[in-house]
């Protein structure tokens, strides 16, 4: 599914959207790819807010990896941009947050080592100034447009 967004606020809605079908379902791990300035922090701000999560509460990385907020289920905004290498990932144990049954979004999740099997993919693109390209892989359509 291929969606161009116009703005910051049109980029929380399909997020929103994304996080309306997540609750429907019991842990998912949503993986985010797209460079600096792309929106995935954006989306997160929109999925977030399905679980009740002010917008607001939802920051960039600073040496925040992972922030911890506790939803029913449990909500995990992991960032990896800090972070350098595949093993100090493993070493963070964000094993013990993906697939446990929460939620997990993870930004710059090229740099996990593997992804659960039923891992949503979305990758965010620049077109330009406000308009970004979002790519969803693992959400049904039909799904998506019974929302
Ligand atoms: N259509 C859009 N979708 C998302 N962000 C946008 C859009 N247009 C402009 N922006 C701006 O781009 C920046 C995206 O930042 P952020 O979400 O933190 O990206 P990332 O987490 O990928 O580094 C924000 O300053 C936002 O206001
Ligand atoms: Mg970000």
């Amino acid at each position: 599914m291929k969606i161009i967004t116009r703005s910051p606020g049109e980029t929380e809605e399909i997020g929103l959207k994304i996080g309306n079908i997540l609750k429907a379902q019991r842990g998912a791990t949503v993986c985010l790819y797209g460079d600096l300035g792309a929106g995935k922090t954006t989306l997160i701000r929109g999925i977030a807010l399905a679980f009740g999560i002010p917008e607001r509460d939802i920051g960039s990385a600073s040496f925040v990896i992972v922030a911890e907020y506790e939803t029913t289920p449990p909500f995990y905004h992991i960032d990896l941009y800090r972070v350098e290498r595949e093993n100090d990932i493993d070493d963070l144990g964000i094993w013990e947050y993906i697939g446990s049954g929460g939620i997990a979004v993870v930004e710059w999740a090229e740099r996990l080592s593997e992804l659960p099997e039923d891992a949503i993919k979305v990758r965010m693109n620049y077109v330009d100034e406000n308009s970004r390209e979002v790519i969803i892989e693992g959400i049904n359509e039909k799904d998506w447009h019974n929302m």
